[in-house]
């Protein structure tokens, strides 16, 4: 039998979103669409993560439209999406009706699969999202379960099997193992893809990697040999470094395999074609930094994504402490153990980072407690991993019992669409500019706003013409 890997391409959500900070708006890849549409991937990942936010906050686009504008032009490539679960793409925990509403939009403007992951991996913060998908599914959705990979004392691979169990009796449709520090060994890969093609049978597996720690070839080699159904890479100029692995690199060595990608040889070279110079423009103005794209094995050492490090180098730098970055950095591991080792994800690698930072630069550990803290050691953002240190529980617990803010067990008042609509008046006209606005409220009124008055604009000009 033929065996086939197939290919997602991320230039246009995590490609860019790693080594540009998703800085990338519409105008710039509409004209290779109809290519990309022909190139035979998988699916290309276009939507969701932060290219909402972004779209909204810095580069004046209606992230609905974007994606209609994507779906118009790629009539035949499945279009997919990253879907933080409960927190959908901002950062907190929506109510149901409103993650429904979300995923219901999100079909509706052009997704076709959903890769729905949990920070914690607490899988009652996929529920509804999977729901949602499931309900308002055409022939083309597919709904992804995803892991956030992290390595650790209490994240062994009979944990990841527990999980992927737990996945497929959900309802999930693919697995996809999630490593954002780029940490995952071959070896690794290879113990996971087999454990779990050996436990759940043909559920097909996707491996989403980066090439942060110079890792991910050798990675994606071995999960090749172990059985993995579907890669993650990005069009070549804009691979490597925090980004994913190249899409010809890996066309060309599943070939020596003898394993079919679907994929069209000339469409992806035109499609890297298209985008070099777009590349260099961004680094000639200073959006993409050089560094990003480098190798950085520290990730290894102290299991830290490579978005976390600048992150901490900026706050340190800011705060005229930059001596203090290896104690810092050193601290990481130690707080991440006090919490239960979350895996360092968006928005407990902010989390960890900063409370690394402020241990380090106060002199004395928990001295001071971010609200976030707090509130991920009352349980607010889940269940953690592992066990939460003791004495840190009782510094902020006190007598108190951990919540369980699985939101779910709330109202569904629709009272999020109510105050937007409220907020808003006239400048909302659709459900999508309403869920622009429950999501991120000043950047969809901001950008909503703009988009009033270039319209009162061309009217006046329009009459000045008559
Ligand atoms: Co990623």
């Amino acid at each position: 039998m033929n065996r086939t890997v197939r290919i997602t391409e991320t230039v246009l959500r995590d490609a860019n979103q790693s080594l540009m900070a998703t800085r990338l708006p519409y105008g710039d890849y509409e004209d290779i669409l109809s290519t990309m549409d022909k190139a035979g991937y998988y699916s290309v990942e276009c939507w969701g993560g932060a290219t909402f936010d972004s779209c909204l906050r810095y580069l004046n686009e209606d992230p609905w439209e974007r994606l209609r504008n994507i779906r118009k032009h790629m009539p035949n490539t499945k279009l997919q999406m990253l879907l933080r679960g409960q927190n959908l793409l901002g950062y907190k925990h929506y109510h149901d009706d409103v993650v429904e509403k979300f995923v219901e939009l999100s079909i509706k403007n052009g997704i076709d699969v959903i890769r729905i992951f949990d920070a914690l991996n607490d899988l009652r913060n996929l529920g509804t999202a999977l729901d949602a998908t499931l309900k308002y599914a055409t022939k083309n959705t597919v709904a992804s379960g995803c892991i956030s990979y992290t390595q650790s004392p209490v994240h062994t691979v009979e944990k990841y099997i527990e999980i992927c169990r737990e996945l497929q009796k959900m309802g999930f449709q693919t697995i996809c193992l999630k490593d954002m520090a780029g940490t995952m060994s071959p070896f690794e890969a290879e113990g996971l893809i087999k454990g779990i093609k050996d436990a759940l049978g043909d559920m097909p597996i996707v491996l989403h990697t980066h090439c942060t720690t110079g890792m991910a070839y050798m990675t994606l080699t071995k999960a090749i040999e172990s059985g993995v159904d579907v890669i993650d890479c990005a069009t070549s100029c804009f691979s490597n470094g925090t980004s994913q692995p190249a899409t010809e690199t890996m066309f060309y060595a599943l070939q020596q395999y003898g394993i079919d990608s679907g994929l069209d040889e000339k469409a992806i070279n035109a499609v890297n074609d298209y985008f070099k110079p777009i590349k260099q423009a961004y680094i000639d103005n200073g959006t993409l930094n050089p560094k990003s794209m480098a190798t950085d094995a520290q990730a290894l050492v102290y299991k830290v994504p490579g978005g976390m490090l600048s992150n901490m180098i900026a706050n340190l730098t800011d705060m005229h402490a930059m001596d203090k970055f290896e104690e810092a950095l050193a601290e990481i591991p130690n707080v991440r153990k006090d919490l239960g080792y979350p895996p360092l994800v968006t928005p407990l690698s902010q989390m960890v980072g900063n409370q690394a930072v402020t241990n380090v630069l106060l002199g004395e550990r928990y001295k001071q407690i971010s609200k976030e803290v707090q509130n991920y050691i009352k349980g607010e953002y889940g269940i953690a991993p592992g066990p939460i240190d003791e004495e840190l529980t009782k510094k902020v617990l006190g007598d108190s019992e951990p919540v369980d803010c699985r939101v779910e067990d709330a109202k569904r008042t629709g009272e999020e669409f109510k105050a937007a609509k409220e907020a808003l008046g006239d400048l909302a006209r659709s459900e999508e500019d309403l869920m622009s606005y429950i999501c991120f409220p000043p950047q969809a009124e901001a950008f909503l706003k703009k988009r009033k008055e270039k319209e009162e604009n061309v009217c006046t000009y329009t009459i000045r013409q008559l």
